[in-house]
């Protein structure tokens, strides 16, 4: 039997309700979106689209310390609640920073190589596989070549201990997939291969042993 993933309504109806609490996931987060910064090169960026940008945190830290002053960030959710806590974080920044509200679909109106960094953090582990294939797709479509794709997510684990922490997360996903705010550990490089990508960085961490997992890749 197939994982149960959330639907996007359900992805939707969950994360309004979660709202400005998804913050505090920042005790696993940040260690593996500090390591996404390091990697990512984003003092070199030009236009950044960051999919499922929950409450704009990661792009606050992104427009306030990394990126250069001519650099534009645009995001993607499918949280009213979530867009609304992004719009009003990022509002200092005006023009720069742009906060779209979608359905939930793979980013496929977003214009073809229009960016050079693609972000998403925490999210393509709450995607059913055919939507993170999709999602893979369009990053490589709106990057433009040499750009690069920067995601993390829950993983597998790499030491015993996280290994551990990760089926029991999963276990936890099968009975009630909101419990773990619908994501579920995936091995994020199944999804990102060559000729396609060349991958740049690949690291697996497991801060308070919740294992995560960080990929830089550029479009080829
Ligand atoms: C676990 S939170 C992560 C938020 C943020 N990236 C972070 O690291 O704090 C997942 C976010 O993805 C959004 N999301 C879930 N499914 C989505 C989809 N199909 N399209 C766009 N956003 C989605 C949710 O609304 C939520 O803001």
């Amino acid at each position: 039997m197939g994982v149960r993933m959330l639907s996007r309504e359900q992805a939707r109806r969950l994360y309004d309700r979660i709202g400005a609490r998804q913050d505090t996931q920042a005790f696993y987060e940040d260690r593996a979106t500090e390591r996404l910064i390091q990697q990512g090169d984003f003092g070199t960026a030009h236009g950044v689209l960051e999919f499922g940008c929950g409450t704009g945190r990661f792009a606050l830290r992104l427009l306030s310390q990394h990126l250069s002053a001519d650099a534009s960030y645009r995001a993607l959710d499918l949280s009213p609640t979530m867009v609304e806590l992004a719009q009003a974080r990022l509002a200092p920044f005006g023009s720069r920073a742009e906060v779209v509200l979608t359905d939930g679909s793979p980013p496929t109106s977003e214009a073809a190589a229009s960016r050079d960094r693609f972000v998403s953090n925490f999210v393509l582990d709450l995607l059913s596989e055919d939507d993170i294939a999709a999602v893979i797709r369009e990053a490589h479509r709106i990057l433009a070549p040499g750009g690069l794709l920067c995601v993390s997510s829950l993983s597998s684990g790499a030491g015993s201990f996280s290994r551990l922490v990760s089926r029991a997360w999963s276990g936890v996903h099968a009975w009630r997939p909101a419990l773990v705010g619908g994501c579920r550990p995936l091995e994020l490089l199944t999804w990102i291969s060559s000729p396609q990508w060349q991958l740049r960085h690949h690291s697996k961490l497991a801060p308070f042993g919740v294992p995560s997992e960080v990929v830089v890749a550029a479009r080829a």
